[in-house]
């Protein structure tokens, strides 16, 4: 099932990103504790651009991969990208609501950044565990954006924090998915449940370049839905723009800090 729309649109520059994101959290989130076998098949659903695809079949030589995502865009793009890792894949646009594959099809499932835009998505977790084989592993993460905390406090901030939930909700997503997901999965018939929330936390006096690095990675997909804000949302540009720079200048603020929660939700079919 499509939602209303979806925010981040789908520009060459918005790709690049998704690319960049992947690699971004490649090691601390997409790889963390997976261990696939070469031979075993791999679905992600919600691919996008192929970030993730491209990590998983670089990481696990010999990993059958496939994914979906709605948009022809996206599928295109990954297309292009996986070919020039040199990595196959067999990649679908369609639904993630009705997968295009029949029961027990895959060994792993994954999904990333995805339901969180979603409105129907314990459904899709339902579908994912139809297509798993028995004795498949999910594995799903998503944020929960009133955990993307920066000291110092600016009222700013919270002000677009709380304009940029609202833009998810009304886009059809959910902004606070992440602590669903065990609850998701449980309802799916999924066994050995466990929704990890994992704290990412840096501050400057230790690591000032991964202040720097995170407040530039989340700029870069925080910026563009600012307009996005005072449309829908119906929140004043100025404030806004005031959170952004308050955002911004952490990673020059000797006694700046960020934290921001990820859950990372698995299962067993
Ligand atoms: C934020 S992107 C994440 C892409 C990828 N997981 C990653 O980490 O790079 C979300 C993707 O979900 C896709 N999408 C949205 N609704 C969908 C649906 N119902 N079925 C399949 N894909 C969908 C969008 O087209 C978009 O490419």
């Amino acid at each position: 099932m499509m939602n209303i729309d979806y925010i981040h649109g789908y520009s060459t520059e918005e790709q690049q990103r998704l690319i960049q994101q992947a690699e971004y959290w490649k090691d601390d989130l997409i790889l963390r504790n997976i261990n696939y076998n070469s031979g075993e098949s791999f679905l992600e659903i919600g691919c996008g651009a192929g970030g993730v695809l491209g990590i998983m079949g670089t990481a696990f030589p010999g990993l059958k991969l496939s994914g979906i995502d709605l948009e022809a865009k996206q599928i295109n793009y990954a297309t292009q990208y996986l070919k020039q890792l040199g990595l196959a894949a067999e990649l679908k646009i369609g639904d993630a609501s009705t997968l295009p594959w029949s029961d027990n099809s895959f060994n792993h499932v994954y999904m990333i950044w995805f339901l969180e835009h979603l409105c129907n998505p314990l459904g899709i977790v339902q579908e994912a565990f139809r297509v798993l084989k028995p004795g498949g592993t999910i594995t799903i993460a998503e944020t929960d954006y009133r955990t993307i905390v920066i000291s110092p406090e600016s009222e700013d901030y919270r002000y677009l924090q709380q304009g940029l939930c609202e833009l998810l909700i009304q886009s059809g997503g959910n902004p606070y998915i992440g602590q669903s997901l065990g609850n998701f999965l449980t309802q799916s018939g999924f066994k050995k449940v466990n929704n990890k929330a994992l704290a990412f936390h840096y501050f400057s006096r230790k690591a000032p370049k991964k202040v720097a690095s995170f407040i530039d990675y989340a700029s870069y997909w925080l910026t563009p839905t600012l307009p996005q804000i005072v449309e829908n949302a119906k929140k004043d540009l100025e404030s806004l723009q005031a959170g952004l720079n308050d955002f911004n200048s952490i990673k020059n603020n000797p006694n700046g800090a960020i934290t921001a929660v990820i859950y990372r939700g698995t299962g067993i079919k």
